[in-house]
């Protein structure tokens, strides 16, 4: 390459660059994945070297992302945010090692080793043991302010316990959304009829940034702290000591972080953290290694990048530090073909495109489908069937196209055409205004009946045992259903001739439909399919109205005041029971029998106790024991605090357990469990 042709490259980069940061950082929809980004920027970076006459200091790729947007103050960091150097190369951080050996004149450093999470970063700052103010990293110097957002988040003190309580300082940490919240929210995203949220990162960055408090504090965000910024006076003299004043301050901290001597300790400690932290609380996509002496991070010589003998120092600071270095897992990939694309509707009649794919095997498990979201998606993405493309499984998270592998498209191909109407009914598919999702607007669509239908006998509702999607459709093609109540008036003699010699199997499902009409009430609310309810608001609703006519009879404002609850779902509660023929519903399932239970009153065994379920127990399952929990009126909660009162532990068990032990939380069996459930 010559010095033109670089020339015109690195103007090309740079601008993609800045495109991509853009559309991370400011507006959390990034359209390429972490890896493909690093990729970029890291051929950016290397032309950059090569042909240094070209580079400018303010290249993106000497900047950190700017988050900062509209309706928000902006507040100046005491001391710069920075961000880190990535690598994805063993040998890349044996030369950190080496360069910091170097100006150290010693082998021997102590590094801590700890997950890098994937979240948005904030500052949070405490005068004199009170959290004032929360702030976004913004362009690393000011960032907005998120102060009313962030106190939304349950697991963050308000006040730092215990010594000693410094003056001022910055806290730095990462503010997330656990898998299990992710899922939820996607949950209701469905039962909404909306499109999914892509990955926990982008919702949580996006849910920082809302400027209705109410919706942030509906989404359960978290955080957690792991770095020093501006401070007075000092607290700590070492990054792992001041890891364990975090602690002691009762702050939320990593579940575990290495604290190790030499490099390859620290490659030691980076191959334990890949096992482990698919068990984390959040998603970390590697692992950030840093100097663990303050005085070493501080050494003349271990300043920050670009801080050279010409001493651009107020542009040096915005710079990665050198005494720091991020090494990043590389995510899970594979190639494959798109066989075809077909629309799945949706209990709400959304249209969702699903790619069908030619199996692959990724991260241990047989990938054939993967989600193209919505139409717009496949467009920008252009995917065609027949297609080459790059699925990816980042953490937990169902797979996607990453990317179409455009070379190898086969001849003759043609864009995907979103179709216009329902592939079920042919009813015309409308758009709601502003939304992404295509819709069958027919509430008698047969596929959206089923669906209703599956969705009330399924485990997490009415949990009929037999009733599966299998026998679902087989009584809906016989005529023998149309709606969840009809449901309640089978007889076996309907059922007799469905199956041959099929007398104990009608008896059987007859009998366990029967088994069902006086179950929890949470499961018969979460089965109606009230747009936004899932099983959690489901539970919320049970507990504070405790019949159905109560809670269809409730106003707007009781459904606002239930914790978790935003306007948009009390408002979508409430039209649903406003709807006169899910009226009509009620009634009937109520003259056919149906008597749900409501929950056990505060008072009982367990009312009000939070458990966290960690490992395998003996012989009960997680879902019967947490059913048990629930009859009894307590809580099971995903992670734990110092708001959990018992953590119930199997074989197993993984860092919950290191944490319980860490917080003094009462660890039992499952023995002593059922002693106590009686
Ligand atoms: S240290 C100079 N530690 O990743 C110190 N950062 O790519 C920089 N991050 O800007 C921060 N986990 O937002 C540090 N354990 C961890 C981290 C972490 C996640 C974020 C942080 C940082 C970015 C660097």
């Amino acid at each position: 390459m010559d010095s033109a042709e670089a020339n015109k490259q690195i103007t090309y980069l740079r601008a993609q660059v800045a495109r991509h940061d853009e559309l991370y950082y400011r507006h959390a929809k990034p359209e390429i994945s972490d890896f493909d980004y690093d990729r970029l920027k890291r051929e950016l970076a290397d032309l950059e070297v090569q042909f240094p006459p070209v580079a400018a200091d303010e290249s993106v790729t000497q900047r950190v992302g700017d988050d900062r947007t509209e309706g928000f103050a902006r507040v100046k960091h005491r001391q710069a945010m920075t961000t880190l150097d990535n690598t994805y190369d063993e040998a890349e951080l044996r030369e950190f090692h080496a360069r910091l050996a170097k100006a150290l004149g010693t082998e021997d450093l102590a590094y801590t080793v700890e997950p890098k999470i994937d979240g948005v970063a904030v500052s949070l700052t405490y005068e004199h043991g009170r959290l004032t103010r929360a702030v976004t990293r913004g362009d690393g110097e000011e960032g907005d302010d998120v102060t009313a957002n962030a106190r939304t988040i349950r697991g963050l003190p308000p006040t730092l316990h215990g010594q000693p309580v410094p003056a001022l300082i910055e806290i730095r940490g990462e503010v997330y959304l656990s898998v299990e919240e992710f899922r939820r929210i996607n949950q209701l995203q469905e039962e909404a009829g909306e499109a999914h949220y892509a990955n926990p990162r982008n919702l949580a960055a996006g849910t920082l940034k809302q400027l209705d408090t109410q919706l942030v504090a509906s989404r359960r965000l978290e955080v957690v702290l792991y770095g020093l910024g501006h401070c007075e006076p000092p607290v700590a003299d070492s990054q792992s000591g001041f890891q364990a004043q975090l602690a002691a301050w009762d702050l939320p901290v990593v579940e575990k972080f290495w604290a190790v001597r030499g490099i390859d300790a620290v490659c030691g400690a980076i191959r334990e953290l890949d096992q482990r932290r698919r068990g984390f609380a959040f998603g970390t996509d590697g692992a950030v290694v840093k100097l663990d002496s303050f005085a070493q991070q501080a050494h003349k010589g271990v300043g920050y990048r670009g801080m050279g003998a010409d001493g651009r120092a107020e542009a040096a600071r915005k710079l990665s530090p050198r005494w720091a270095c991020a090494f990043k897992f590389p995510p899970d990939r594979a190639e494959t073909w798109v066989r075809n694309i077909t629309i799945q509707v949706g209990r709400t009649g959304a249209l969702t495109p699903v790619a069908e794919l030619e199996p692959v095997l990724l991260a241990g498990t047989t990938v054939k489908r993967a989600t193209l979201h919505n139409a717009d998606e496949i467009a920008r993405k252009d995917v065609r069937v027949g297609d080459a493309v790059l699925v990816e499984k980042a953490g937990e998270i169902i797979p996607a196209v990453v990317a179409v592998l455009v070379s190898k498209r086969p001849a003759g191909s043609a864009p995907y055409a979103f179709p216009q109407q329902c592939p079920v009914c042919t009813t015309a598919a409308v758009r709601v205004e502003d939304g992404v999702v295509w819709r069958c607007p027919n509430p008698q669509c047969p596929e959206k009946v089923r669906r209703r239908i599956e969705h009330f006998a399924s485990k997490g509702c009415l949990d009929i045992d037999g009733l599966g999607e299998e026998i679902v459709d087989l009584l809906l093609h016989h005529g023998l259903i149309k709606s969840i109540v009809d449901l309640f008036h089978l007889t076996v003699d309907q059922l007799l001739p469905l199956k041959k010699s099929g007398e104990v199997w009608a008896g059987n499902l007859i009998a366990a439909i029967a088994a069902r009409r006086g179950t929890d009430l949470w499961r018969v609310i979460h089965g109606l399919g009230i747009p936004q309810v899932g099983a959690a608001s489901a539970k919320d609703l049970a507990r504070t109205f405790r019949s159905l006519d109560a809670l269809a009879a409730a106003p707007e404002a009781d459904l606002v005041r239930i914790d978790g609850f935003g306007e948009k779902t009390a408002a979508a509660v409430r039209a649903w029971f406003a709807e006169e023929t899910n009226r009509a519903l009620l009634r009937e399932l109520l003259a056919a029998g149906l008597r749900p239970t409501p929950p056990a009153e505060s008072g009982s065994g367990l009312a009000g106790k939070v458990f966290v379920l960690t490992g395998t127990l003996p012989t009960l399952t997680r879902e019967e024991a947490a059913a048990k929990i629930e009859a009894a009126g307590g809580k099971v909660s995903g992670s734990v605090s110092k708001k959990t009162h018992y953590v119930l532990a199997g074989d197993e068990a993984g860092s919950k357990l290191d944490k319980a032990r860490a917080l003094g939380v009462p660890v039992i069996a499952e023995a002593e469990f059922l002693r106590l459930l009686g």
